[in-house]
């Protein structure tokens, strides 16, 4: 009987809605590969967004809110250099145009959103708490 087999994990295909402040309209599909509910044991939180050919016209999908821990985004085109992704980040009352590749520091209680506006890819975000909804102080 293998002792860490199940930190061996496939990810789950689940609404974006689950977690606070967001919402089903986002784009492509949300993948989950680490949190509480996948592992028991796991300390840290963890989704892949995978989506194809994001219409400027993308509505935004996430209400501006704050954890009560640093968290990270990473934008990963689907080109061989992981361009090929567009953002908009607001952090605090500041907007960015963030072309892939990038990572997105967000430290704890700075009110933050995105939304994915072109191209395609993946958008990871890592947030140190299993519960994602847990980790959040408010909008
Ligand atoms: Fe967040």
């Amino acid at each position: 009987m293998s002792r860490y087999e199940k930190f061996i994990l496939k990810p789950d295909v689940r609404k974006t809605s689950e977690i606070k402040y967001h919402y089903d309209n986002a784009p492509g599909q949300r993948y989950v590969f680490l949190d509480s509910k996948k592992c028991p044991e796991s300390s840290i939180y963890t989704i892949v967004r995978v989506a194809k050919n994001i219409s400027p016209s993308q509505d935004s999908y996430i209400d501006p809110h704050t954890h009560t821990c640093d968290s990270e985004f990473l934008f990963i085109g689907d080109n061989d250099d992981m361009t090929g992704l567009t953002a908009k980040v607001w952090l605090g009352d500041e907007e960015f145009l963030v072309e892939s590749p990038a990572a997105v520091f967000v430290p704890k209680d700075v009110k933050h959103t995105l939304q994915l506006i072109a191209g395609s890819g993946k958008f990871i975000n890592i947030v140190p708490n299993p519960e994602y909804n847990k980790s959040l102080k408010g909008k």
